[in-house]
């Protein structure tokens, strides 16, 4: 039997005080409590969720590196370095698997440096402004795409 796929889920810096963190923007959710959520909606569309938050970005671009051998589909929220990190961006660069990009915020709402991502043009797609169930859409949007790439392949 195929073994289930597996998706990474990145959250970048100051994503850990979500809950206690600017809440009009983000909601009012612990990373803990969203974490959870997204390993459930995985496990609904039949993945397997493995989540992941730093505060420093040679860690995420590690984790990025790993991921290259061992994933399906990746889920990132750079956060603040969506809008200054070209190493993040040249680490999903080198992946050969569907990335979605989240952000909890409309970043189009919002002061003009948010505007620019290094991220969205590498992303095979983008979910902005929907809170926590951001995450759950790309969720179920990447089994959708992990299971099309996985029938041209076969
Ligand atoms: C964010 C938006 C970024 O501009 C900000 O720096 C964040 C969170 C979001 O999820 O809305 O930390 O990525």
């Amino acid at each position: 039997m195929n073994k289930k796929p597996t998706i990474l889920v990145i959250h970048g810096p100051n994503l850990n005080m979500l809950g206690r963190r600017e809440p009009t923007w983000y909601g009012s959710a612990t990373l803990e409590e969203i974490d959870a959520e997204i390993k459930e909606a995985a496990q609904e569309v039949g993945m397997t969720a493995e989540t992941f938050q730093s505060n420093y970005e040679g860690a995420i671009i590690e984790k990025i590196h790993q991921a290259m051998e061992t994933c399906d589909g990746v889920i990132i929220n750079p956060a603040a370095y969506t809008h200054t990190s070209v190493a993040i961006r040249d680490a999903l660069l080198m992946l050969d698997i569907p990335i979605i990009e989240v952000h909890l915020s409309n970043i189009y709402q919002r002061e003009t440096f948010r505007h620019r991502s290094f991220v969205s043009d590498v992303a095979t797609a983008r979910v902005a402004g929907f809170g926590k169930e951001g995450y759950m859409m790309a969720v179920r949007a990447l089994s959708h795409m992990v299971a099309k790439k996985a029938n041209v392949e076969r």
